[in-house]
């Protein structure tokens, strides 16, 4: 996206986009309270204040003390505020939102000045990845922020059920027209009707080699794929409700055997960002575990896409034999293309953007809701760690799915049909849906 501001020297983008960046950083922080800001809401998810310390940390970090050889400015918060520190239950000791405020500046200060005599074409990966950083925290702590909003309604909501339970009302009783259920598992016919696109076999581009490529986008590589269909939008809610109608919870033949297996462990009944207000039907599904994602495709009598399909699908032009960075084309993200950087603040109609569809004319690939892919977080031919090993490296374990596309609060600067998002597939707390594939015959 940087690359787009052609008319700026390199010098002038970076300058730009790491004040854009963190405006809208600050942003975030500007009417919160003190407990949010320190309070711990899910074991799994650092406070909200300790993310905005892990950015001016890993920014000193990269570029006052390994490129302009400075002492680290702050050393009082480096165990604090370094990834590999301290466990995430012990990140509640913060400073307080001026302290870290200050914190920021001072870091961002020396940062400016070193920008003016920086070697930026030596630099350019680097600091394009920092944007990239602070974007992908700002992202996670919009999960915990509304982890934070849930709890503290979690009494209105509670009363709420209550009633409900008085008055007799079922949550589930209301039977579905469009399918009925029988322990069985959906013929293919059914995705046939439903809205699908056929993808014909043949190569394509996967990955991404620019500069602004993570470690795990590159190097891009050329695939075969068999000819296979895919979802036009993301699962809505409508849809998701028939499977929770049809008792999809309670049935153990829609779920893989360790899916089962967490679903006793959690005892969940419904996506973690479910609305049962009929008016957010045609939304995409949000909050769901990739098990859930599988035991729908499963009743659907489909299947999740894999990485591949999914990026093919959603970024290669075939006419023009070449990838696209965007599934529209080149143009950075504007409000006419897909749901992103929190412009909206929720999800939106999985039909919204005709003017975002892909060449092969999927919907809301990018932005609205993270989609689950079969595949797992795995390295491509090539792979070199970058800036650290703890970045991607890591995390190449088969235990990660990969998610592609963005949600509603992904930042333009990691919003692209390459990027490759990746979280254990229990984690429901990711603004996550999903949508199916299946083979062609
Ligand atoms: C890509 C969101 C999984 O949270 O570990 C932030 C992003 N990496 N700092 C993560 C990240 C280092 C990463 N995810
Ligand atoms: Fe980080």
């Amino acid at each position: 996206m940087i690359s787009k501001l052609s008319k700026y020297s390199t010098k002038e983008a970076i300058y730009y986009a790491l004040n854009e960046c963190r405006c809208q950083t600050l942003k975030l922080f500007e009417e919160l309270d003190d407990t949010t800001f320190r309070s711990q809401y899910h074991a799994d998810f650092s406070p909200v204040g300790w993310h905005l310390g892990h950015i001016a940390y890993t920014e000193s970090l990269w570029l006052l003390e390994h490129s302009a050889g400075l002492r680290c400015l702050f050393p009082q918060y480096r165990k604090l505020f370094a990834a590999d520190g301290l466990p995430k239950s012990e990140r509640v000791k913060l400073p307080n939102l001026e302290e870290i405020s200050y914190y920021l500046q001072t870091v961002r200060a020396k940062v400016l000045k070193y920008l003016e005599v920086a070697d930026i074409e030596r630099q350019e990966r680097l600091w394009r990845f920092l944007i990239q950083h602070e974007s992908q925290h700002c992202e996670i702590l919009s999960y915990v922020l509304e982890l934070a909003k849930s709890q503290q309604s979690t009494l209105r909501l509670t009363s709420t059920a209550l009633s409900n339970q008085r008055s007799g009302q079922v949550v589930n009783s209301q039977q579905s027209k469009l399918v009925t259920f029988d322990s069985g598992v959906w013929t293919f016919d059914f995705a046939k009707q439903a809205e699908m696109v056929m993808i014909p076999a043949g190569e394509f581009e996967q990955g991404n080699n620019s500069i602004d490529a993570l470690d795990n986008e590159s190097l891009s590589y050329r695939v075969y794929l068999d000819t296979y269909w895919i979802d036009r939008y993301p699962v809505t809610c409508g849809q998701y409700r028939q499977f929770m109608t049809a008792g999809g919870y309670k049935n153990p033949q829609l779920w893989s055997e360790v899916g089962w297996q967490w679903l006793q462990t959690e005892q969940v009944t419904q996506p973690l960002y479910w609305h049962s207000d009929r008016s957010y039907d045609d939304h995409p599904v949000c909050g769901v575990s990739w098990y859930e994602a599988e035991a729908y495709s499963r009743f659907v009598g489909k299947r999740l896409p894999t990485e591949a399909e999914w990026e093919k699908a959603a970024s290669w032009d075939a006419q023009a034999k070449r990838r696209r960075i965007y599934p529209w084309g080149e143009e950075m993200p504007t409000p006419e293309y897909c749901n992103c950087d929190r412009l909206i603040g929720q999800t939106t109609p999985v039909a919204t953007y005709p003017a975002g569809k892909s060449a092969y004319g999927l919907f809301d690939t990018l932005g609205n809701v993270w989609e689950w892919t079969a595949s797992w977080f795995a390295p491509y031919q090539g792979f070199q760690s970058y800036p650290y090993v703890g970045y991607s490296q890591v995390y190449f374990d088969n235990q990660h799915r990969v998610l592609k596309g963005g949600s509603w609060a992904t930042r333009l600067w990691v919003l692209r049909s390459s990027f490759r998002n990746w979280y254990y597939p229990n984690v429901r707390q990711v603004f996550a849906g999903f949508r199916c594939a299946a083979n062609s015959d």
